[in-house]
């Protein structure tokens, strides 16, 4: 678990952009709308979302739906708004840890670096509602939604075996 942690640390620092050939599979499932979400990513989010899709589309079979490929993909868009790098987002998630989550998110209507922590914390609603005010996939809104409350995934639309691809993508 806390190599898990370590690992993610550590290619989380890294600003290396993805490949080439990765952005353009990128650009060729991803309907324009989408895409204009993804692009404005940093390095590091864009890489990190390129992976769970991939990983998503291994994991899927020949009667899978692929537009959860898709879903994978776009789970983080609502990161862009916080602006904050390594160590502003190791810092929420302590915050987040130590004084709770519902006061960290309460913190995104304010401005400055409380702000822009609790925006972070806020980036699976953000998401949610850039998706859709964007005309994207409604069920890429729902899991970016839901992505970090395991404890809704049972009464979610998402069907518990995609729910579980998802979530262990997500690393
Ligand atoms: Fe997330
Ligand atoms: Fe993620």
């Amino acid at each position: 678990m806390i190599g898990h942690y370590v690992r993610r640390f550590f290619t989380s620092l890294s600003r290396r952009p993805p490949s080439p050939e990765d952005e353009q599979w990128v650009a060729s499932i991803a309907p324009a709308p989408e895409l204009a979400l993804f692009t404005r990513l940093s390095n590091t989010d864009r890489r990190h979302l390129i992976h769970s899709a991939r990983v998503m589309e291994h994991a899927l079979g020949p009667d899978d739906d692929p537009v959860w490929v898709r879903v994978s993909l776009l789970h983080d868009v609502g990161k862009f708004d916080a602006g904050l790098g390594v160590f502003g987002r190791v810092t929420t998630t302590v915050l987040a840890t130590v004084i709770g989550d519902a006061r960290v998110r309460g913190w995104a209507s304010r401005t400055g670096w409380r702000g822009r922590v609790g925006l972070y914390q806020t980036h699976d609603e953000i998401g949610a509602a850039q998706i859709r005010a964007a005309g994207g996939t409604e069920a890429a809104a729902v899991w970016s939604e839901l992505h970090h409350h395991p404890e809704r995934f049972a009464s979610s639309s998402i069907p518990m075996s995609v729910l579980r691809r998802l979530d262990a993508a997500d690393h």
